[in-house]
């Protein structure tokens, strides 16, 4: 990959580098920088907390309290916020020390190559981790592995043993090719989990607020988690991240996984303040238009070897056959356009304030860049 010179500021949906040049950023910091660049509701609110009072530990501030009211008006139907912290890797571990305190069980599923953080424990359940993998952590594939018929008879035997606390399930896999199961198969899961006593989790880290063109993913299933994890869009980049638990789950304190850090009163400003600016455009619409957008420009490429997956406002390009996927993703790069590039995917994170204008001429602008990197 091209060394990318530091970058000294950005804009909305551009950023700029030391050299004087301009990027379009589709990558938004993984996924983080969802209301673009410099939104000027967050940095004001930004600005004013830290004129305020920065860092409290534990101790209730105004600006925490403020947080908790704006989640409870988007959090799904019967759930609380369980607290506020700082990456999205303390929200998984959070709901596994949880789901362990809960359910008395000391055992943890998830699906391979799904992403839920690189702790110990939330990468033994997905990431590629096996030297430091958990002894109580299975791993169950996915559906570029298997079918899901015989993943959910694998999950059913698992669940059957009565030893695991929870499941946790990335819904899209973002830091995978994009592999999506079905709604019958992510409805067939929570019922199995809810018959074995085992929590399902989950992880809408990524898809979460919005990002799918739903508020959570999963208000599109009949059947909804128990525990729903989102970080990146809540905060609009500043490092925050939740969980919505059960209005009836007491929370025990030996599962409070605290941390100096965690909750302070700028991450919470940030997050009362991109959750405002939500509610004040129409996401649904934004991300709709941005999902017609890239579907046109990248969609239908097979036969070139580009693959895209995705909803809305996260897609991934899995490059193949022809294509020479670093030489994609240089050209990409040389070409003003932030994504990130992993193997031989491309992954774009649009922000949803982006002009579609630009968010189109930068999609023909990779497919021309990949389709030219052919051998
Ligand atoms: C779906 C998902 N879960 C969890 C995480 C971990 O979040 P963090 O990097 O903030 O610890 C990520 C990060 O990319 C993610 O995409």
């Amino acid at each position: 990959m091209t060394a990318l010179p530091p970058i000294t500021h950005a804009e909305g949906s551009h950023v700029w580098t030391g050299d004087g040049r301009r990027f379009v950023d589709l990558m938004t910091g993984y996924g983080a920088v969802f209301l673009g660049h410099g939104h000027p509701a967050v940095t004001a609110r930004l600005r004013e907390q830290a004129a305020r009072v920065w860092q409290c530990g534990r101790l209730p501030t105004a600006s925490g309290e403020e947080a908790e009211a704006r989640l409870r008006e988007v959090l799904p139907e019967g759930t609380r916020p369980g607290g506020l912290y700082s990456t999205g890797m303390e929200a998984a571990e959070f709901a596994i020390r949880l789901a362990a305190c809960h359910t008395g069980r000391r055992e943890f599923a998830a699906f391979g190559r799904s992403m839920h953080g690189k702790s110990a424990m939330t990468s033994s359940l997905c990431w590629d981790n096996a030297p430091v993998r958990a002894g109580q952590a299975h791993v169950l594939p996915f559906v570029d592995e298997a079918g899901e018929d015989e993943i959910l008879g694998r999950a059913a035997r698992l669940l059957s043993g009565g030893r695991l606390a929870a499941v946790l399930v990335e819904p899209i896999q973002g830091s995978n090719g994009g592999h999506e199961a079905s709604a019958a198969f992510y409805e067939r899961l929570v019922a199995l989990c809810r018959e074995a006593g085992t929590l399902c989790v989950f992880d809408e880290i990524l898809t979460g607020l919005h990002r799918t063109g739903t508020r959570f993913y999963a208000d599109r299933l009949a059947a909804k988690p128990d525990i729903t994890l989102f970080a990146k869009c809540m905060a609009n980049g500043f490092p925050a991240s939740s969980l919505a638990i059960p209005h009836g789950m007491d929370i025990p304190a030996e599962a409070l996984p605290g941390s100096t850090f965690s909750g302070n009163p700028l991450a919470a400003a940030a997050v009362s303040a991109t959750l405002e600016a939500m509610r004040a455009l129409d996401m649904g619409t934004r991300v709709a238009d941005i999902e017609a957008a890239v579907r046109a420009a990248l969609g239908g490429r097979e036969a070139a070897g580009i693959t895209l997956r995705g909803r809305g406002a996260m897609w991934m390009l899995e490059l193949a056959g022809p294509i020479r996927a670093g030489a994609a993703a240089r050209s990409v790069l040389e070409a003003g356009i932030l994504v990130s590039a992993q193997g031989r995917w491309l992954r774009l994170l649009p922000a949803a304030t982006i002009d579609l204008a630009l968010l189109r001429e930068a999609c023909d602008t990779i497919a021309a860049a990949c389709e030219a990197a052919s051998r």
